[in-house]
């Protein structure tokens, strides 16, 4: 071969050298794609604090609320906690297998769950920590679940918190808005130097973004409006260094806690539809739904089944399938994203009445996941039945969730042909070309939402 040849060869065996050229709206949205027509995922916090069940030296410290947050609740610092929690914290064998295929039964096509919480527990492990699965169970339990995610086609998403309540380095003074227990708080006696801290959390970020396979999502959490971002986290380094090893991968917008990051405030509900895409992909409401949406963003509602993420055993304030359904009805209708939270035991059993909800979820979504899935958020405009409408090119899907008095309903749209969803019967349709009038049948055949296929 020549030497030119050989060249020619050698250079087009190269790998793209890579450019920091920014990413074009077509790049974004190819990337975005997937996630954008899933519309469903499933959370799941699970931690030391799952054991612990909402109680505290065998009481119940609350009813309702996040009580992944117990060691705050009860104020106590980290080895106390740890004491307490550690004996509990009794993983089953196979339990990530069980979590895998009800997200799976239930329609979800992602699952992000923690792999540390504000507690500071690590679910992988880590060679940089000893409060971690690993050193205290001889398990990976990251491990075991990505792997078991991955084994039925579930893409993955590694919840991550910068707030770490253990770690002797995480400097607490620093923000008088981020969470800190009290008890860690009198404890503490060094000036502390949270550099060491930010080294550590990029440490351990790398081992998750390393050893685990592709990462599909990064759901950081979180940061507040005194202390956050570069400053805080290093957050355009660490948002760098994952999609240097990810490409693909897509973040949520929790390392800022500035409007630019679509923020407007510190409250769950404060958010906005204004984001630049270098401070995160998707804008994440929590424990609601957005009005209109928020047109111009990519956006995931995250919502509890009762009102606690981890495991609670007092909580008995369930949401029933009906109003779950509705709820990803109502998100998809409005071009969002909806990030359903179970919270398993500390065996990773996961509760009964949440297992009865994800499975009547899939029994809808196995009739019905084409109304969902890859739709956009309605153009019909104002609606004047109780339902909801996706879209999907050309066809409208039209979900019912209550008869209204005569049966009758009435777009401004045109359309030629009208269906349900579940069986494909016909249903009867009057259309001028600015207006269709669909007759419903006597009863609606799905008294949660029935899904009318309008063309
Ligand atoms: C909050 C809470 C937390 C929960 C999360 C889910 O930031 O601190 O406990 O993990 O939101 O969105």
């Amino acid at each position: 071969m020549k030497i030119t040849t050989l060249l020619i060869t050698a250079v087009m065996a190269m790998p793209p050298i890579a450019t920091s050229a920014p990413e074009s709206p077509a790049e974004r949205d190819a990337r975005m794609a997937w996630w954008r027509q899933a519309r469903f995922g499933m959370f799941v916090h699970w931690g030391l604090y799952s054991g612990l069940a909402g109680s505290w030296n065998d009481k119940m410290v609350a009813d309702s609320g996040g009580l992944e947050w117990i060691q705050k609740l009860v104020g106590a610092d980290t080895h106390t906690y740890a004491a307490q929690a550690i004996p509990k914290f009794q993983p089953k064998p196979g339990f990530a297998t069980e979590w895998a295929r009800l997200a799976k039964q239930a329609g979800c096509q992602y699952v992000v769950f923690t792999t540390k919480h504000h507690e500071g527990f690590s679910l992988h492990d880590s060679k940089l920590s000893q409060y971690d699965a690993g050193d205290l169970l001889n398990r990976d339990l990251v491990r075991e679940i990505t792997d078991a995610l991955h084994a039925e086609g579930l893409k993955v998403g590694f919840y991550h918190s910068v707030i770490d309540w253990h770690h002797p380095q995480y400097d607490f003074t620093k923000s008088k808005q981020l969470p800190y227990p009290d008890g860690g708080a009198k404890l503490a006696t060094n000036p502390r130097d949270h550099t060491r801290y930010v080294d550590f959390l990029h440490g351990q970020v790398g081992e998750l973004i390393s050893n685990y396979g592709k990462v599909d999502i990064l759901w950081w959490d979180y940061s507040s409006e005194d202390f956050q971002g570069d400053s805080a986290w290093r957050a355009s380094d660490l948002m760098k260094t994952v999609r240097a090893k990810h490409p693909s991968v897509i973040m949520n917008n929790r390392l800022f806690r500035i409007p630019e990051a679509g923020f407007s405030g510190m409250g769950t509900d404060d958010v906005t539809n204004q984001m630049d895409p270098k401070y995160g992909d998707f804008v994440t409401p929590e424990q609601h739904i957005p009005d209109v949406g928020l047109p111009g963003v990519d956006w995931e509602s995250c919502m509890t089944m009762n009102t606690s993420w981890g495991y609670n055993a007092h909580d008995q304030k369930w949401k029933n399938s009906k109003q779950i359904i509705q709820n990803l009805v109502d998100i998809a209708s409005k071009g969002g994203n909806f990030l359903l939270n179970i919270g398993p035991k500390g065996d990773g059993s996961i509760p009964e009445e949440s297992v009865t909800c994800m499975t009547e979820v899939g029994r809808w979504m196995d009739t019905n996941a084409e109304s969902i899935r890859e739709t956009t958020a309605s153009n019909v405009g104002k609606l004047n039945f109780d339902g909801r409408i996706t879209t999907k090119g050309k066809i409208h899907y039209l979900h019912i969730f209550s008869r209204p008095e005569g049966g009758t309903i009435t777009l401004p749209i045109q359309a030629t042909k009208a269906s349900l969803l579940a069986g494909g019967q016909s249903v009867q349709l009057k259309s001028t070309p600015s207006q269709t009038t669909i007759q419903l049948p006597a009863e609606l055949p799905d008294p949660v939402a029935t899904v009318i296929r309008l063309e």
